[in-house]
């Protein structure tokens, strides 16, 4: 008798499904299999392959420097681990801005070597023409918009964004844009969290918030920050679940001390 037990994949029509029903959308960042592997058993919804890989993974200071072959070698061991969840992989940084051509052959890219399901873009109206290019290649597409890293240089800050008007405004207007281009949810990254309950309720497909409060259809957070990896990473929209640097600290610490005391490896431990 098999023992396989089939398991439901998370989709992009269970996803509007979940915001129609109210049941929020749980979403975190991977970028390799061990720990895809873990995220996945626990039953996220989401798995975004997001660009902070350049961040947390590589040690930059900002996501502009990785490319496209390491998203793709970041995306392809993430899907090899995951039976359940939904896999998202950023675009990054130069690999769709120039035109739309070349924004539909980093999507490509992205889906037949790496194999996920969906690419995510920052940015609304200025990126349309390669919104619906990709689209229209049946590849779906998750938007960005609110803080947008790739823009760093332009912001100058992470701070809050759209907390004046006329920002607020353009952000509205971007979502229903990328709604009616066909996206099927939209990532509000760092606003005001009034704004980010009108976009939320202004369209019909889900938004995932960072850093944009509780009426979000669903919530995404970087693995490295809500585990507690990165030492001294503590932003008001955080919640760290876990203090894995000093729990691995202090193992590793003690690996050190057994092998100069030369208590490891043991008799039983050799063969
Ligand atoms: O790259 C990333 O991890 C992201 C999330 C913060 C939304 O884009």
């Amino acid at each position: 008798m098999s023992v396989h037990k089939e398991v439901k994949r998370i989709t992009t029509h269970i996803l509007q499904e979940m915001k129609q029903r109210g049941e929020k959308i749980a979403m975190l960042t991977a970028y390799d299999y061990s720990m895809a592997t873990i995220v996945d058993d626990a039953g996220i919804d989401v798995i975004l392959v997001g660009d902070s890989a350049s961040n947390v993974m590589a040690g930059h200071e900002t996501t502009l420097p990785i490319t496209l072959d390491q998203m793709i070698y970041h995306a392809s061991s993430v899907v090899r681990a995951i039976k359940r969840g939904l896999v998202v992989v950023d675009l990054p940084f130069g690999s769709y801005q120039g035109n739309s051509k070349e924004a539909l052959n980093s999507a490509i890219r992205i889906m037949k070597e790496s194999g996920a399901h969906a690419v995510k873009m920052e940015g609304g109206l200025e990126i349309a023409e390669s919104v619906s290019r990709i689209l229209a290649a049946g590849i779906p597409v998750m938007g960005h918009l609110g803080l947008t890293p790739q823009s760093i240089y332009k912001f100058g800050t992470y701070t809050v964004r759209a907390k004046e008007e006329a920002e607020a405004q353009k952000l509205r207007e971007d979502a229903l844009k990328l709604q009616e281009l066909g996206c099927f949810s939209i990532v509000l990254e760092k606003i005001p969290a009034k704004l980010a309950q009108e976009v939320s309720q202004s369209i019909a497909i889900p938004t995932i918030g960072i850093g944009a409060g509780q009426h979000c259809d669903g919530q995404v957070l970087v693995i490295h920050d809500m585990l507690g990896l990165n030492k001294g990473f503590r932003p008001r929209f955080l919640r760290q679940y876990a203090s894995l640097y000093d729990v691995m600290n202090g193992a590793i610490q003690n690996y050190i001390k057994d092998v100069k005391a030369k208590d490891f490896p043991s008799e039983k431990e050799q063969y």
